[in-house]
């Protein structure tokens, strides 16, 4: 990947309700960070931006843009996605945002709380109506019907290739999945370290790059 510029998304993102509640999902980041590490390996110049996680930063990374919300995160993969060839969407961003941030914390009454959301930007669709040269990479962390909705995924976005897992390894180490490529073929693999199915990502990845020469 020498000569390569390949940004990354990852972690979960934190969508703050007022100073002491916000929303956010279980992912670790520890897929995106295995994949950001292994690209540095490969010798890709690598810019990760990542919501919050408990990681420590890739060793060797050049780039680390540490941002909490969704829109925080769509505003500096938008800056950095022109220069870039390849885009790795692996975070997991918050589809919905309070409509309103309360700047002094909700005091509890005794009746329900009703609260209104918004849509966030889907960064990675908004990227690929800009797609230029970029291969794009999606992930699909589902609990059902994990092929079909990684291939309704791959088809809206218009990636070059998906990732599609079980969402019940979220946090865990290891995970197993198939990589789809926009053409249908795809790889099954088992269970793996993320760190080894980074390299199997990367993989998958250099071979497209191959077609597109
Ligand atoms: O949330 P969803 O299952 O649609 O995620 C599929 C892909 O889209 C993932 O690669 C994820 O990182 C990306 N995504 C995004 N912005 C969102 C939602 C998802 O970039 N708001």
């Amino acid at each position: 990947l020498k000569g390569k510029k390949i940004l990354i998304t990852s972690g979960r993102t934190k969508e703050n309700i007022d100073p002491i509640r916000y929303l956010s999902n279980n992912s670790s980041g520890k897929m995106g960070y295995s994949l950001a590490q292994a690209a540095v390996d490969l010798g890709a110049e690598v810019t990760l931006i990542s919501g919050p996680t408990d990681l420590k930063v890739p060793n060797g990374l050049e780039n680390f843009i540490s941002v909490e919300s969704a829109l925080e995160m769509y505003e500096k993969v938008d800056e950095c996605f022109k220069n870039n060839d390849i885009f790795i969407a692996c975070a997991a961003v918050a589809d919905y945002r309070p409509k309103e941030y309360k700047k002094e914390k909700i005091k509890k009454s005794d009746s329900d709380l009703v609260m209104e959301l918004v849509r966030n930007p889907d960064i990675l669709l908004e990227m690929s109506k800009k797609k230029e040269k970029q291969l794009l990479v999606g992930f699909a962390a589902e609990t059902n019907e994990i092929r079909e909705n990684a291939l309704k995924k791959l088809e809206k976005k218009n990636l070059d290739i998906i990732v599609a897992n079980n969402a019940s390894a979220m946090g865990s180490d290891e995970n197993v999945i198939e990589i789809i490529k926009k053409d249908r073929t795809s790889v099954e693999i088992s269970q793996k370290s993320k760190i080894e199915l980074a390299y199997d990502i990367l993989n998958e990845v250099i071979c497209e790059l191959e077609k597109t020469k």
